[in-house]
């Protein structure tokens, strides 16, 4: 198959990790006879620095014109005090909002050869395999108003949410449910929030749809205290924007490291964005330090959800797990065996591709 993927490195320990996305790439091209070309474009603090926008229209255009998009990371120190409306995080949500990209998939999966390096004990972390499903479009991050007010003594954001844009995420998570454990999580703050008492009616009248998918409802408050206690009881976890973002980095604890886990933002046709969880990572930057797994796991997504290449994709879930499985890891990680640099991690794990 022939595929043109655009790759946003974007800033930090983006353009090292998105390395490790392409070269993997390239090399499950080779294996499987595919064609992959890929356009590379600015976006965050490097487009800002460039162009004086974090999402030039050349970037949006093209990106949105490729088949899938890969994306580093955005964000860093060098321009917390640009204009709000200019910072590098606006480009990311500006190109999710965009594309219309509502559905943020975050698979929290454990390696077994990583089951000592997370803090928490062996026996609470072996097996877990959730899938948290975030609103990446809606919520407190796009609501308006959002200003200052009474001479910058006053200040609101708005969590706003019409009953389409719940539906269609509470759709995603009982489609997921049903394919996978077929439990489904909603997480919310209902005892407190109108939208949470809306996301719950929607949840429970969809709930009618899908009858084999046992539906739970949750505190976002308590969710977070059981995600690191009693991870294996989570299948799939669906949730607003905000509380997917808190929610889905605590659960790296479990995995052993933030610089593991990938994401899919999807919408309704096969398009899709695939970055890292992770940030811009900006204290280890530019140190041939980072994990590039997560980015590297998020190639792996776009080839099963964008490009419907299934055994492509679990190759570079394979390649992931024999290699850790060696002891192989980066510094982040904190098992037996070999440290390796960021490009080292790169060239093993193109060698482990079959
Ligand atoms: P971060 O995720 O960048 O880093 C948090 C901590 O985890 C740091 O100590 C970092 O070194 C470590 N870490 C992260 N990824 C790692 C990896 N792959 N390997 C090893 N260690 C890793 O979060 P932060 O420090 O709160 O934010 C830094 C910047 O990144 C901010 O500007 C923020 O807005 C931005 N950010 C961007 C994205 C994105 O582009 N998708 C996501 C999150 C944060
Ligand atoms: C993420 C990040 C972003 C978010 C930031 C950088 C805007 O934290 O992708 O998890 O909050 O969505
Ligand atoms: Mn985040």
């Amino acid at each position: 198959m022939k595929k043109t993927i655009a790759a946003l490195p974007g800033d930090g320990v983006g353009p090292e990790v998105m390395k490790g996305a392409v070269s993997v790439l390239k090399k499950v091209a080779e294996v499987y006879g595919h064609e992959f070309s890929f356009e590379e474009h600015l976006i965050g603090g490097a487009a800002y620095d460039e162009f004086g926008t974090p999402l030039p229209d050349a970037t949006l255009k093209s990106a949105g014109n490729a088949d899938a998009i890969l994306l580093g990371a955005v964000g860093g120190p060098k321009w917390d005090s640009v204009d709000k409306t200019l910072r590098p995080e606006q480009g990311l949500l500006k190109i999710r909002k965009e594309l219309n990209l509502y559905a943020n998939l975050r698979p929290i999966k454990v390696f077994d050869a990583l089951v000592h390096s997370s803090p928490l004990k062996e026996s609470r972390v072996s097996g877990t395999d959730i899938m948290i499903i975030r609103e990446l479009t809606g919520g407190l991050y796009f609501g308006m108003p959002r200003e200052r007010r009474d001479g910058g003594n006053t200040v609101v954001d708005t969590l706003l949410y019409t009953r389409e844009e719940i539906e269609r995420i509470v759709e995603v998570g009982f489609q997921t449910a049903q394919v996978r454990g077929k439990k489904l999580t909603s997480v919310d703050k209902a005892n407190v929030l109108e939208s949470s008492r809306m996301w719950r009616e929607i949840v429970d009248q969809k709930s009618k749809d899908y009858p084999e998918v046992t539906v739970e409802h949750a505190l976002v408050d308590s969710t977070a205290m059981k995600l690191i206690t009693a991870p294996n009881d989570f299948d799939v976890v669906v949730t607003e924007n905000l509380f997917g973002d808190i929610l889905s980095d605590e659960a790296s604890v479990v995995t052993g490291s933030l610089g593991l886990l990938p994401s899919a933002s999807l919408r309704d046709d096969s398009f899709g964005l695939y970055e890292p969880v992770h940030g811009s990572a900006p204290d280890i930057a530019g140190q041939n330090v980072v994990n590039p797994l997560a980015m590297i796991l998020s190639a792996g997504m776009m080839l099963k959800y964008s490009f419907g290449m299934d055994k492509e994709s679990r190759a570079v879930e394979q390649a992931v797990e024999a290699l850790l499985a060696d002891g192989f890891h980066s510094k982040d990680l904190d098992i037996e065996g070999e440290l390796l640099s960021t490009s080292e991690m790169i060239e093993k794990v193109m060698l482990y591709i079959k």
